[in-house]
């Protein structure tokens, strides 16, 4: 990082690619020639001049040092911005922010990811991590979700992750037609029903849109999963990214440095965290 975490610096967009019709990935490189220098699960505020800022999760693997990857959905002014670039245009980039999945809490467990929707765009990071360090871990377990099969994101990596014998990897959607899609379907709780895990021995990464929280916590609560052993990103309104401004507070924490990704047994004590 820069000295001040209020300077971007510079990145050149290396390789766009679509994801589905709303959500690109823009392979970003420093100008300075270092590696961003992140955490999984950790975000970076990325900027245009003279239009703002907007946190976006970093979505490539910390072990890949010479460029990163945001994945970014266009909903508003700064991410329909983000998409309308070119590759060689430039963007300033500050952080990364927060704290992101510890991963010696991972180590000699078994690993369960939920990812719906854009939670897939956060916790690609992690699931890297842990594929490139595979025998650190026991098994890995990966659910998946979106809303339509068009929705899916990174669909080649996904065929990957089916075809390999170290992932118990499932994917579901929550609607599909018959020509489109002969897998599962339904939100991505339904795919429970399929795995058998030790409770004991598993930690789990969960990330995705607010109701998907409170029905994998039923389920991973309710087959006694240790809250310690549960772990959420949590996205809220960010903008300073160094507790300054107040925006991303819940209750009394500054979710941009003591998350995104915080333990059920952390996040389940702040009332305001859930509604
Ligand atoms: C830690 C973290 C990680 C994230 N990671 C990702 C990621 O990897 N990929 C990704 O795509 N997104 C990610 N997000 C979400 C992303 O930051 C938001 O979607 C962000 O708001 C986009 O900025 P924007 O300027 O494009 O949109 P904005 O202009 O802020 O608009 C966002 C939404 O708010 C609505 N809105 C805007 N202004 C108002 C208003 N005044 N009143 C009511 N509604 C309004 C818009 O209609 C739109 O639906 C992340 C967020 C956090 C906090
Ligand atoms: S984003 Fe400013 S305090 Fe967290």
């Amino acid at each position: 990082m820069t000295d001040s975490p209020y300077v971007p610096r510079w990145a050149t967009i290396r390789h766009i690619r679509r994801e589905t019709p709303s959500v690109k990935r823009l392979e970003l490189e420093l100008d300075n020639g270092q590696a961003l220098g992140h955490q999984s699960g950790q975000f970076v505020e990325a900027g245009i001049l003279g239009l703002g800022e907007a946190p976006f999760s970093v979505s490539s693997s910390p072990r890949r040092t010479d460029s990163f990857d945001l994945v970014i959905r266009s909903v508003g002014t700064v991410s329909e911005k983000l998409h309308g670039l070119k590759t060689g245009d430039r963007i300033g980039i500050r952080g990364p922010f927060g704290h992101g999945f510890e991963l010696a809490r991972f180590r000699n467990r078994d690993v369960l990811v939920v990812a719906s929707e854009m939670g897939l765009a956060t916790l690609r990071s992690l699931v890297h991590e842990l594929l490139e360090e595979r025998l650190l871990y026991g098994r890995l377990m990966v659910l998946v979700s979106a809303p339509t099969p068009e929705q899916l994101l990174f669909k080649d990596e996904l065929a990957e992750w089916t075809n390999r014998r170290d992932i118990d990897f499932y994917v579901t959607v929550d609607r599909a037609l018959d020509r489109e899609w002969s897998g599962h379907i339904g939100v991505v709780t339904t795919l429970f029903q399929q795995l058998q895990f030790d409770p004991k021995q598993t930690v789990t990464a969960i990330s995705g849109p607010p109701v998907m929280y409170k029905y994998a916590l039923l389920e991973l609560l309710g087959r006694g999963v240790a809250p310690a052993s549960i772990f959420l990103t949590m996205e809220r309104r960010m903008r300073c990214g160094v507790g300054k401004c107040g925006h991303c507070q819940i209750n009394n924490v500054y979710v941009c440095q003591r998350g995104p990704v915080l333990s059920y047994a952390d996040a389940g004590k702040l009332e305001e965290a859930f509604v």
